[in-house]
């Protein structure tokens, strides 16, 4: 396992620890805005050290594209989670779609992070 795929998987543990305290917003807000944060830093470490974009335009190999499809998706969604959990926190409304998008995103984070296994050269 490399460097990066440890401090993703610790990240994913961390957001398996703010859904366990979804039902505690003064835990639960800082938690996720913290991973959110957390992950953005590997996606700018990885284009900076690592040309990551450069890479997936050349040749890519099928687990390649689908780890950049669902990396992708994972940080929109992260977005959408942030828009959706504020107009909760501020207004109590838009539950049914804060829950429904975390569904995706936790599928789409856990496929990230086991894809990541694959895309390293050996
Ligand atoms: C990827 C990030 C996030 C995930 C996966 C997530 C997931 C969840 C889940 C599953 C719930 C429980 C919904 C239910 O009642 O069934 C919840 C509740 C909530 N989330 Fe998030 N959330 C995320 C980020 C955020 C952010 C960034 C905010 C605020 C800016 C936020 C604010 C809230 C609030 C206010 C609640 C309701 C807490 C209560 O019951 O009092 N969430 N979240």
């Amino acid at each position: 396992m490399t460097p990066v795929i440890a401090y993703s998987g610790l990240v994913l543990l961390l957001v398996f620890v703010g859904v366990a305290l979804r039902k505690r917003p003064r835990a639960h807000i800082p938690i996720m805005l913290t991973a959110f944060a957390l992950d953005l830093g590997s996606v700018v470490y990885l284009q900076l050290a690592r040309n990551a974009v450069g890479k997936t335009a050349s040749s890519p190999s099928t687990l390649l594209l689908v780890h950049v499809t669902v990396a992708t998706a994972t940080i929109l969604l992260y977005a959408a989670m942030t828009a959706t959990g504020w107009r909760l926190a501020a207004t109590g409304r838009g539950r049914a779609a804060h829950r429904t998008l975390a569904r995706i995103f936790l599928v789409c984070r856990i496929a990230t992070w086991v894809t990541s296994f694959f895309t390293t050269p050996a």
